[in-house]
């Protein structure tokens, strides 16, 4: 098939990569020149594992094209994707305004069917707005062509997004009209053959399914949170608690992890969209305003453990953390929402200094931190390391906050000799208690029994 994707951001590119590489001929539109020449030119502006791999190989043969041209994007397709970005509004609610631009776009140049895929995270009606955008422009055309809108979420995990798409637990497809649910099935046959995976509903419930997951995710980990936080205050374990629920069947081991709380471009921005959408409807989702209040004060937990370890917010002042993992997760350079700046800016406050490394997103996190503290504070009070190793060097105590692979067995040794104040701070729960205190380092987990031996 012929298939255009309207943005090729993180959702967008992966996207048309996994279509072009099974066979499809897929053009990827962004309205950013920079972005298409650094992708015409071989480059890939995001950081996603084996991404760059695949879209290079189906850039040579001719299967993955880029361009800034409506024209070209839509002269091309048979179907097109939505995928451009849908960042919260001041009061919550998912700003439409890209999708809605996109989509009048199409209206004005459509001229054979053509079906019109939402794959951008859209509140329930959207697939609506998104018809009346289209008809409204071929109205003013006084052109008639067919088209469908088909709601298709994604359920793409950063660090994980290949993996996601080509092997999916399941491809959910809104749509009230046959002929597109056949043509959508085609499409994603490659991916769901073995298996059944593909779910047919009507286009708003699709439009709900993707927050209903995501809110539910996001749930278990405020939950999970607030849990770690009682087992601390009760001399109980959060990480044996885990396991022993995870292995309920009803329940399931996964997204059951205690940490600095959730961050990233999807939790916490559908969170807040569909709180707004309860509101909306005066129907308030009480359960997930929980959720975000509990997220939010998450973040502040490794800070107010330093606050613990050292007798008051005082005490800290002139000292020097160091920060292992910046990026809200392994295996990617996004830096939003990201809990380890929200540690950064109180470690400031305070007076610290921070050593930070991170394998992949020091240099987004340096220009946020620029932007945000200006670049004398940051002269004076941040220095992003090389390696693992030169963070910590000279620090008085160091925090983990990303579980990236290469901080999980460390030499605990050379941190005892290293760390001034002989402390370690683990943000993810990766480290074995005994392991840490055997070489002489203090140890404080999120929701473990504490080992600390406070100074
Ligand atoms: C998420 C969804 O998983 C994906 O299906 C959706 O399409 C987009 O949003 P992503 O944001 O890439 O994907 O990351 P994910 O792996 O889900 O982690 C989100 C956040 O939750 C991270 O900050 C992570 O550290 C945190 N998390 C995750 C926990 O704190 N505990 C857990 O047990 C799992």
């Amino acid at each position: 098939m012929n298939i255009s994707v309207i943005g090729s951001g993180y959702v967008g590119l992966v996207t048309g990569a996994c279509f072009a590489d099974v066979g499809n001929t897929v053009l990827c539109l962004d309205v950013d020149e920079r972005k298409i020449a650094l992708l015409n030119s071989g480059g890939i502006p995001i950081h996603e594992p084996g991404l760059d791999t695949l879209v290079a190989r189906n850039a040579a043969a001719g299967r993955l094209l880029f361009s800034t041209s409506y024209d070209d994007a839509v002269a091309h397709a048979d179907v097109i994707f939505l995928a451009v970005g849908t960042p919260p509004d001041e009061d919550g609610s998912a700003d439409l305004q890209y999708i809605l631009a996109a989509a009048r776009s199409i209206g004005q140049r459509i001229t054979r069917p053509v079906i019109v895929v939402d794959k951008s995270t859209v509140p329930v009606g959207t697939g609506d707005k998104v018809r009346d955008a289209i008809a409204g422009e071929l109205a003013k055309r006084g052109a008639e062509v067919q088209f469908d809108v088909v709601s298709n979420p994604e359920f793409l995990k950063e660090g994980a997004a290949l993996e996601d798409f080509t092997r999916p637990d399941r491809i959910i497809v809104g749509s009230d009209n046959p002929a597109a649910l056949k043509q959508m099935r085609l499409l994603y046959a490659p991916f769901s053959r073995q298996h059944e995976k593909f779910i047919e509903m009507d286009v708003r419930s699709a439009e709900l399914t993707k927050y209903a997951a995501n809110a539910m995710l996001a749930t278990r980990i405020s939950f999970m949170n607030e849990l770690a936080n009682l087992a601390e205050l009760l001399g109980a374990d959060i990480e044996s608690v885990r396991l022993g629920m995870g292995k309920d069947p009803r329940i399931g081991p996964q997204f059951l992890y205690a940490g600095m709380g959730y961050g990233g471009s999807c939790f916490p921005k559908d969170v807040k969209a569909l709180i707004r959408t309860g509101a909306d409807h005066d129907q308030p989702l009480r359960i997930l305003q929980a959720t975000e209040d509990v997220n939010e004060r998450q973040k502040n937990v490794l800070f107010d453990k330093l606050v613990r370890h050292y007798g008051s917010a005082g005490a800290l002042h002139g000292k020097t953390i160091a920060l292992w993992g910046l990026a809200f997760k392994p295996n990617t350079d996004d830096m939003r929402e990201a809990p380890s700046l929200v540690l950064i800016r109180a470690l400031f406050a305070a007076g610290c200094k921070v050593r930070a490394y991170d394998p992949v997103a020091s240099a987004e996190a340096e220009r946020l931190l620029l932007a945000e503290h200006g670049q004398a504070r940051c002269a004076d009070l941040l220095f992003l390391a090389a390696s693992a190793k030169e963070a910590a060097a000279g620090a008085d105590a160091l925090v983990l906050v990303t579980e990236w692979k290469e901080f999980r067995s460390p030499d605990f040794r050379y941190l005892a000799e290293q760390l001034r104040d002989k402390a370690v701070f683990d943000g993810r729960n990766i480290y074995d208690l005994e392991a840490v205190s055997a070489a002489g380092l203090s140890y404080e987990g999120i929701g473990r029994i504490n080992h600390a031996v406070h100074p």
